[in-house]
């Protein structure tokens, strides 16, 4: 598969990721019985994520999925691996992140995280001061680079504004062809500012998956111009056809579903293709994905 640059970094990544996040039931197993259902399976689609040339793997603290991933890249070059976890607000202190990441680093079995973000806002003086220890973990080589998720443009501007020595590069969002709320402000912004974007429920958590989402003429239009394509191919093709810098990271807990949305990448609609499925995807009515979820 295909490598890009992540943003305006060196890091070179796939244009889509995996993520790792199951359900919020699914987590209270793992941390208050310490059940894990189907790991096996999860890992498995991990790693045909990566067998498939997927370099990109989404985590976080909470997820109590970083052991899935060390798992994943065990006997793999690590170098090829772009790793991003993300720091729950309860650790949002200096010392608490360093102290997260030291965590999350024993987890995922590695040296150093490629990116680390603050997995949703909080109060100024506390995003201020975890920001502080991400630069310093940074210039200690603990994590590459720093990035956020689920801040609003202005919350953005801030977190932007805090950074004493290194830069933000990246935020995580909702964001696919049907929930398109961050393209009036915070896909510009990104866009002027060198700020990649990482777009969670790049399937609108699985709505947009079957054909009765987009419409059989998008997808018998889209298969006239570039052959046989499934309608999460379409979906998360749209990313790459529009944007630079976005990268969807469909969920990795079935490896068939994983193999399939690799499929996404290396061809490019047209802007009239484009069109044709937003207006498709707009006509969808938004239930619980369409709101700014923060898991
Ligand atoms: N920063 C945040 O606050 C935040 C919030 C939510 C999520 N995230 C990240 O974003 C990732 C993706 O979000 P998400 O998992 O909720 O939503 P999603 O990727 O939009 O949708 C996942 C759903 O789509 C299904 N699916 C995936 N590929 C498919 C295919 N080819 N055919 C049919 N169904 C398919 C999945 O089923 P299977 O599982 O059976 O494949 C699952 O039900 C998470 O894993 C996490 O890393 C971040």
């Amino acid at each position: 598969m295909e490598r890009v640059k992540f943003g305006n970094t060196d890091s070179m990544v796939t244009p889509m990721g995996v993520g790792t996040y199951y359900d919020f039931r699914w987590i209270g197993l793992a941390k208050v019985l310490r059940v894990k259902p189907g790991k096996d399976r999860r890992v498995s689609a991990i790693k045909a994520g990566l067998d498939s040339g997927i370099n990109f793997i989404d985590t976080a603290e909470i997820y109590e999925t970083e052991p899935f991933v060390r798992e994943a890249i065990k006997g793999r070059n690590r170098e090829d691996v772009f790793i991003a976890t993300k720091v729950f607000p309860l650790h949002y202190s200096f010392d608490g992140v360093v102290k997260s990441c030291e965590r999350s680093l024993r987890k995922l079995g590695t040296g150093y995280i490629d990116l680390y973000q603050l997995h949703m806002h909080s109060s100024p003086e506390k995003v201020k001061d975890a920001l502080r220890g991400l630069e310093k973990l940074k210039d200690d080589g603990k994590i590459k680079h720093i990035g956020i998720s689920n801040f609003n443009l202005k919350q953005t501007e801030e977190a932007v504004s805090f950074m004493k020595k290194h830069e933000i590069k990246s935020t995580q969002m909702n964001f696919n062809v049907a929930h398109r709320n961050i393209e009036k402000d915070l896909v510009p912004y990104c866009k002027e500012n060198g700020i990649a974007i990482l777009a969670y429920y790049p399937l609108a958590h699985g709505v947009l998956t079957s054909q009765s989402s987009i419409g059989k003429e998008v997808l018998d239009e889209i298969e006239k111009n570039h052959g046989k394509k499934t309608i999460p191919q379409i979906v998360l093709n749209w990313f790459y056809s529009k944007y630079d810098s976005v990268y969807p990271i469909p969920r990795a807990s079935n490896p068939d579903h994983v193999k399939e949305n690799a499929g996404s990448v290396g061809w490019k609609m047209a802007p009239e293709e484009i069109t044709m499925l937003e207006d498709a995807a707009s006509k969808i009515q938004g239930p619980s994905w369409s709101g700014d979820n923060t898991a």
